[in-house]
């Protein structure tokens, strides 16, 4: 399994690469974690309800005040230090990483007058970068945070996660959902997080069983296509939603859509049935969390993972692979379920075991993996873990 720094260590380490690199101890410490959706994939831009946790593993900023133009960020994953600009202006000779910091800067200075100050800082990260685990979130939500402490003014939890969104949007050009960005600054360790994408409102579900671990497995492999599958998909329910005569597929159900199947074509009768299904399955998986029925949610997370295959058609050969491999295992031992998470084509599944066979469930599906594609894949299993926060501040 895959050991990563926890995040006490992680936050010496940063601290003390500030020290190194800037020669003044930091005197802010802020932090985001990555997230893992454990069912409610491609809904969040549809007004349904995700189910995600904070994932153990954290993107930590050590930083400090100083004079100066601009901001300098150095990130020790890519060894390289930037100055980023503070104000408005043209940020595309900035390399990607330091479009979403920028991207956080301009969100809070625009939408609500918030100007952040000159400083230096570390980034770190133990989120392991473009696996669908939201790294890019995490360093969104914890620039937040920093901004906040810095200039000692805050917004709501609810507006700072729609504020990190809007850098998402601008930085990367992804026309992304809310659930990475609140699920980085409103999840709480020990609960997956419901959340109702359209009013916003979130309600915690303990996940707290010592028998139960969540493994997520990560394919190593990232398909880039075109790279515009996800504006497809959402456009494609946009579409759907117009033809079923409905604000959003929330308000669809799956009545309406066979009532209006002759309406629409194939492609989006099937993405449409996905988010109706895959809302209707969020809700039950939730309940049945609540009231440990895991062959329940074991079944439910399967059949997500076959809805995103067949009908949204967002997984690919290696995802297969690893939902197989862990279904083949099946709850004798020890595995409840299997889908891919996050937004697809690569990336990670994620798995609820039993905890005491997480170890030989790990090896068994990564062996299969290896054997079935000749890639090695990496495991980890980690608890609900505690969205943003201020780790050090005076
Ligand atoms: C990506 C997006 C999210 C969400 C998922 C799919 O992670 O950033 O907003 O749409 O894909 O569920």
């Amino acid at each position: 399994m895959d050991r990563a720094p926890s995040l006490a260590t992680l936050t010496e380490q940063t601290k003390a690469a500030f020290e190194k690199r800037f020669g003044r101890p930091a005197s802010i410490v802020v932090a985001a974690p990555g997230r893992v959706n454990l069912i409610g994939e491609h809904t969040d831009y549809n007004d349904g309800f995700v189910l995600p946790m904070a994932i153990d593993r954290y993107t930590v900023l050590a930083a400090d005040e100083s004079r100066g133009e601009t901001a300098r960020l150095y990130s020790s994953l890519v060894e390289e230090q930037q100055d980023v600009p503070l104000s408005a202006g043209d940020v595309s000779f900035l390399p990607a990483w330091t479009r979403y910091v920028r991207g956080v800067f301009d969100a809070y200075r625009d939408e609500e007058g918030i100007q952040t100050p000159v400083f230096d800082a570390v980034v770190n990260s133990s989120v392991p970068l473009g696996s669908g685990l939201s790294s890019s979130a995490a360093l969104e939500v914890a620039t937040a945070t920093l901004v906040e402490t810095l200039t000692g003014k805050s917004v709501s939890p609810v507006r700072k996660g729609l504020l990190c969104q809007l850098a998402e949007h601008r930085g990367a050009g992804v026309p992304c959902g809310i659930m990475d960005q609140f699920s980085s600054v409103l999840c709480t360790a020990g609960h997956l997080m419901l959340l109702d994408c359209r009013s916003q409102e979130t309600k915690m579900v303990p996940m707290n069983d010592p028998g139960i671990q969540v493994l997520i497995i990560n394919t190593n492999v990232k398909h880039e296509l075109t790279g515009g599958e996800y504006a497809e998909r959402r456009g494609q329910c946009e579409s759907a939603a117009k033809i079923l005569g409905v604000p959003s597929l929330r308000e669809a159900s799956t009545s309406l859509l066979e009532e209006r199947k002759s309406s629409l074509d194939d492609v989006h009768f099937r993405r449409a049935r996905h988010v109706i299904g895959e809302i209707e399955r969020t809700i039950a998986a939730a309940s049945a969390i609540e009231t440990s029925n895991w062959d329940e949610v074991g079944r439910l997370m399967y059949a997500s993972h076959e809805s995103l295959r067949d009908d949204y058609e967002v997984s690919c050969p290696e995802l297969d692979v690893l939902v197989q491999a862990a279904a083949e295992l099946d709850t004798e031992q020890g595995v409840i379920g299997s889908r891919m998470t996050g937004g697809g084509f690569g990336g990670c599944t994620v798995s609820l075991v039993r905890t005491d066979a997480v170890e030989s469930i790990a090896q068994a599906i990564c062996d299969r993996y290896l054997e079935q594609t000749g890639i090695e894949a990496t495991a980890f299993a980690t608890p609900p873990a505690q969205g943003a926060m201020v780790i050090t501040s005076n």
